[in-house]
This record gives C-alpha cells, sequence and structure tokens, in this order.
C-alpha cells in the first residue's frame, strides 16, 4: 500500500506541475484529493487495517495528501500570475487610439484648403512655392515694378503705408518707405534676385488693400504665379491656366484672355474661366439667367501678362554672381489671382467676410 501511496503521490505531482490552467488544476485536485479519488479513500480505510501497518500506511498517504495540497495551491498562484499577466497584455488600453466617441479634431479652414489645392496645382505642373514678406518696401512693390511716380495704387486712400516707429525721422530714402504690400507681385523681382532662370515658382501670402464690401476685405490672399525662361509665349501661359482652370472647376472648362492693363506685363490680359454652373450657356435647364456668371458664360479669375521687360531692369546685375536677367534672352509670364476669389465662386461662398468671422456653422460646411 505504501508503494501505492509513493505511485499516487509521484503521478498527482507531475500532473499538478504540467497543469495549464486554473481549470485543468481544480480537476486535477477532484481526480487525486476529492472525496472518491483513491488517496482519500485509502486514508479512510487505514483503520480497518492491520494495527501494526496503520501508522506507517497512514503516515505516508498523509503526507502525500499534503504535498499535494501544498504543490496544488503552489502551481494555483503561478498560474493565477500567468493568467493576469495573460489578460493585462491582452486588455492593454491603446492610448493612442481614438477615444469613444471619437472627439472632432477640427478641420482645415476653406481659404487654406483652397490655397493648398493651388499650390498642388502648380506644383504638379514643375513650380516651386515661395513667400515674402508683408511689410514690404515702395519699391518692390511698386517701382520695381515699372509703376509710374503717379500711379493712382500709390495714393494713401488705395495703399496702407506703415508708419516708422519715430514719425518725425523721415524715411532714410523714399525707396525705404514701407507699405502692406498690396499684392504678391513684388515678389517676382525678388524670387528673380534670389534665384537665376529658369525660374517657376508661386507665391502664396496675404495682402492688404483698404477696401471693405461682400467681396473685398482690407486683409486677403492671393498667389502669384511666376515663369521666366527661353522662349516662354503667352501661349505658355494659357496652356498653364487652362491645366489650373480644368483642375480647380472641372474638366470641361475653357480659359479666356481679354486685353487688360498692368504696368508690370506686357501684354496684360484679365483671365475668365468658362461658367462651371451653366458649362458655359450663360443660362440653366429651365431657361433663367445663370447667377454665378450672370449669363455671361464666363467668370473673370485673374490677371496676368508677359512680364514687362522692364521689371528685368529692376533685378540687379552686379556683384558679378548675381543671377542676371537679359531681356534680350529671357521672357517670362506672370499671373495673380485672389485666393478668396477661387474659394468663393468654387463653393458658392456669397459674401467674403464670412470667411474671417469664424463662425462654425460657417466653416464646418468645407
Ligand atoms: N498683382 C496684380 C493684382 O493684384 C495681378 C497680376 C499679377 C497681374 C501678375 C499680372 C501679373 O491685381
Amino acid at each position: 500500500m505504501i508503494d501505492r501511496v509513493q505511485a499516487l503521490r509521484e503521478e498527482a505531482g507531475g500532473a499538478i506541475a504540467a497543469a495549464g490552467s486554473v481549470e485543468a488544476l481544480e480537476e486535477l485536485r477532484v481526480r487525486y484529493l476529492g472525496r472518491k479519488a483513491e488517496l482519500p479513500q485509502m486514508l479512510r480505510a487505514v483503520a480497518e487495517l492491520a494495527p501494526e501497518q496503520r501508522g506507517a500506511v497512514g503516515k505516508a498517504a498523509n503526507e502525500a495528501r499534503r504535498a499535494l495540497e501544498e504543490q496544488i495551491q503552489a502551481r494555483a498562484g503561478e498560474l493565477a500570475g500567468e493568467e493576469l499577466q495573460a489578460r493585462l497584455q491582452a486588455d492593454r488600453v491603446d492610448v493612442t487610439l481614438p477615444g469613444a466617441p471619437p472627439q472632432p479634431i477640427g478641420r482645415l479652414h476653406v481659404l487654406t484648403s483652397t490655397r493648398r489645392e493651388l499650390e498642388d496645382v502648380f506644383l504638379g505642373l514643375g513650380f516651386t512655392v515661395m513667400e515674402g514678406p508683408e511689410v514690404e518696401t515702395v519699391h518692390y512693390n511698386f517701382d520695381a515694378l515699372n509703376h509710374s511716380p503717379t500711379h493712382p495704387a500709390r495714393a494713401r486712400t488705395d495703399t496702407f503705408y506703415v508708419v516708422a516707429e519715430n514719425p518725425t525721422r523721415p524715411a532714410a530714402s523714399p525707396q525705404s518707405e514701407l507699405v502692406l504690400r498690396t499684392h504678391t507681385s513684388p515678389m517676382q523681382v525678388r524670387a528673380m534676385e534670389a534665384h537665376p532662370p529658369p525660374l517657376y515658382v508661386v507665391i502664396p501670402g496675404r495682402v492688404y488693400r483698404p477696401d471693405s464690401d461682400a467681396t473685398h476685405t482690407p486683409q486677403f490672399h492671393q498667389i502669384e504665379g511666376l515663369a521666366v525662361d527661353e522662349d516662354i509665349t503667352l501661349g505658355d501661359l494659357k496652356g498653364t491656366l487652362l491645366v489650373f482652370a480644368r483642375e480647380m472647376f472641372g474638366e470641361e472648362r475653357e480659359v479666356r484672355l481679354r486685353p487688360h492693363f498692368f504696368p508690370f506685363t506686357e501684354p496684360s490680359v484679365e483671365v475668365d474661366v468658362s461658367c462651371f454652373h451653366c458649362s458655359g450657356r450663360g443660362f440653366l435647364a429651365d431657361g433663367s439667367r445663370c447667377y454665378l456668371c450672370k449669363g455671361e458664360g464666363w467668370l473673370e479669375v485673374l490677371g496676368a501678362g508677359e512680364v514687362d521687360p522692364n521689371v528685368y531692369e529692376y533685378v540687379p546685375t552686379t556683384p558679378a554672381n548675381a543671377p542676371g536677367y537679359d531681356p534680350e534672352k529671357v521672357q517670362g509670364f506672370a499671373f495673380g489671382m485672389g485666393v478668396e476669389r477661387i474659394a468663393m465662386l468654387k463653393h458658392g461662398i456669397p459674401d467674403l467676410r464670412l470667411c474671417f468671422e469664424n463662425d462654425l456653422r460657417f466653416l464646418e460646411q468645407f
């Protein structure tokens, strides 16, 4: 009988050590130590043994039972620890996941997304993006852009002049007078000063004019384009703007150039895109006049032209390593458009001021 006790103890001990879960361990406890199990039955039968056997068998069986109980308890502790670890692994909270319900993360302002869309169109055509100062000198804003000394845009009613810190001290020279730039065009000469030809750049940014009504705000945005290379013609300008018109307003669009005047382009044009609301017809399916183009079939979107050779003369040729834009060698085109105007047309925004009031009911529509 003592041999049987030893055999049971070893068998059960091995099984307990190998138990893989708390449930498996409980099954082993029932199998080896439960009421109907062999070892407890042997313990109960000790009383019926011959007196000389009782002591030894009883002792061995009791020890076996206690040992197995301890082993089960120890293994249960181990398993509980392992299972806790496994559960912690499985339940680990990923704090990088969005909360539930997901919180609103905001959106780009319609003018930002429009500016980025425009940049993407011209990046796709091989232009690079530059930026420039909003406080600009009269030199870059007007003089270097071939404005006559009496050009009306220079008037204090049309341009914000920046007053020096000490207004009694006169500007060092009339050229160093400062303005809030009235357009992004001053970057034309700045870009040429910084880079030799060929040059293909677009310049988005804020501009300022003392105007205020439903379609004008004192601060607004433009994106300037400048391409200077050899053999650049008005045809290149038209092709470039056709790509722009189709990417922004749809595959079917056409562009139209109308003669115009800007001091720094020659010839100068205003550029229209065929109306995307009435497909250029000027009227809608029900015969009514198209409200977007007012029946014209065309929408005016920007000003442009061939860079006036006089402008190249403002790009310094000294020192000797200066880029040098020889009007006999290079030609170029330039264009400038209002980001707000593009966004208003594209999204049917009726009043420009909505773009700057920060009313979420408006902003959340884009
Ligand atoms: N700067 C002009 C404006 O603000 C637009 C323009 C840019 C025209 C480049 C021609 C060439 O009206």
